[in-house]
């Protein structure tokens, strides 16, 4: 069974301070049993933030797909698990426009969070000439055969994955919430083409883009919308905890 998840993506915001009111904050609000907590601080919080967060995992933003060693301003698993995160995000858009990660070093990101035993999320969704070209399907199925496809059923076994369309990532623009489900009903029918329904039903879909308290009892609605990654409602206290309760 997929998982109802709220992942809080903090980008590169927050003082030191700032983060750990956060995390503590959220940490003292009343959230659904059955709803998994996630945030993603910078990863110069993560120890901190491991530190105080009760109920919540504690996740980095990217990992180097390399073991230790001589790559300057890196970051292994092995040394963010020493901190207590315990999962990463791979294939943010960010990463992908603005730091050229390409499919092969997501695949490499991929195959090295599963040889650490290390949990993803793993981000796709299309920029807006190609929604506006009609070929966002093509697109983002392309994203998922390139670096997270060859995975063999075993290992596709309750992953998670983020739909997250850049032209509604910060812009205030939301997916309608047919949008969203279209997308999420095709991922998990190209998952259970290539395994089968029953790591289709494993998986945890994510919404991101502009989701917030106002519209995302819509979006989860949907029956293929599992939760959300969510980056700008999740700075504060009071909307990402409503978040929690949208479903
Ligand atoms: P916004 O919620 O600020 O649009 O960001 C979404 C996102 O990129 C989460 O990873």
């Amino acid at each position: 069974m997929a998982n109802k998840i709220i992942a809080g993506n903090w980008k590169m915001n927050l003082s030191a301070k700032e983060a750990m009111d956060l995390i503590k904050g959220i940490s003292q609000q009343e959230i659904p049993s059955d709803v998994k907590v996630m945030v993603f601080p910078s990863a110069l919080y993560t120890g901190l933030a491991a530190t105080f967060a009760e109920g919540i995992e504690i996740g980095v933003q990217n990992f180097s797909e390399n073991d230790n060693g001589a790559y300057t301003g890196e970051i292994s698993i092995a040394q963010t698990k020493s901190v207590g995160a315990t999962i990463g995000l791979i294939g943010h858009s960010e990463r992908r426009a603005y730091y050229k990660e390409d499919h092969a070093t997501l695949k490499a990101k991929v195959d090295k969070a599963i040889s650490e035993n290390f949990d993803f999320i793993f981000c796709c969704g299309e920029p807006l000439f190609i929604r506006e070209e009609g070929s966002e399907l093509q697109f983002v199925q392309q994203q998922l055969d390139d670096s997270l496809f060859h995975l063999s059923a075993e290992q596709m076994m309750n992953k998670i994955i983020a739909y997250e369309p850049v032209w509604a990532i910060g812009t205030g623009k939301t997916a309608t919430s047919e949008q969203a489900e279209d997308m999420h009903r095709n991922i998990r029918l190209w998952i259970a083409e290539k395994y089968n329904e029953q790591v289709a039903k494993s998986v945890s879909i994510l919404y991101g883009g502009s989701c917030k308290p106002s519209n995302a009892k819509e979006i989860f609605a949907g029956p293929n919308v599992d939760g959300g990654l969510i980056g700008g409602a999740s700075l504060n206290v009071e909307d990402f905890t409503a978040l929690t309760h949208s479903f």
